[in-house]
């Protein structure tokens, strides 16, 4: 028995129940085409990072992280963006049921990265969003691309979007706390706290420009 649709939502009568159940049905069978893609793409990153060590005996990814959305979570950001929950194109349309997070230690290695992200003619490149040249209000530096990667299963090519973060450990640091801000918002002192971290993510921004150009020096 897969998820009920009525334990994941506040009832609402405007919404045909069946059909929302049946479209959840339908997209927690597809979701095994997201943990593929995410497969796939893991495969490509262990390549490229296992032939920089051999080449230049430099590692320049520290972790890798990837995670599949719950259907709960993405029934509640339907709901957050009014899209139909009896629409299996409104789960398609969410560009982050399949998410993986590539944390380097350096701004350079992002950038790196991401250039040969670019150059693998089987990914396709939906989106790219530049919050490091372009930080968000908040603060929130990274680099996203939005992928499509093709996964080769035994009758069809299916196109799995997969949203990629790449970012510094300094910013993944700053980025976990403030996410955890968000999740305890009950706090009283919210608003000052969210200027204190917009001064941290300068801070975490100097830091990492700083510690980009002592690299540069050392491996001269
Ligand atoms: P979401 O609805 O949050 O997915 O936003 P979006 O579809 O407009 O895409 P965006 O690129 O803004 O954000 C995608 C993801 O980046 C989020 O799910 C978070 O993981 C991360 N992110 C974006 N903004 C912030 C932020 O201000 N703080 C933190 N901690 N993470 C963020
Ligand atoms: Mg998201």
């Amino acid at each position: 028995m897969g998820k009920l649709i009525i334990d994941l939502i506040d009832i609402k009568e405007d919404v045909n129940l069946e059909k929302a159940q049946s479209v959840l049905d339908i997209f927690m069978k597809e979701m095994a085409k997201f943990s593929a893609g995410l497969k796939v793409l893991n495969a490509k990153i262990d390549i490229l990072n296992d032939e920089f060590q051999r080449t230049y005996q430099y590692n320049p990814i520290e972790h890798i992280k990837s995670r599949i959305k719950t259907p709960k979570s993405a029934i509640a950001k339907l709901i957050r963006r009014n899209l139909s929950i009896e629409s299996l194109d409104s789960y398609y349309s969410l560009t982050d049921i399949a998410g993986m997070r590539i944390v380097c230690s350096f701004i350079d290695d992002i950038y790196l990265l991401a250039d040969i992200i670019k150059k693998q003619s089987d990914l396709e490149i939906l989106e790219i969003k530049d919050y490091i040249k372009n930080p968000k209000k908040s603060g929130y530096r990274s680099l996203h691309l939005i992928l499509n990667v093709p996964v080769y299963f035994t009758n069809q090519i299916s196109k799995v979007k997969i949203e990629l973060q790449i970012r510094t450990v300094a910013m993944d640091f700053w980025a976990s706390l403030e996410h955890k801000l968000h999740y305890k918002n009950e706090n009283a002192n919210y608003e000052e706290l969210l200027n204190e971290l917009r001064v941290c993510s300068e801070h975490v921004n100097q830091m990492d420009i700083e510690m980009a150009i002592l690299n540069r020096k050392i491996n001269k």
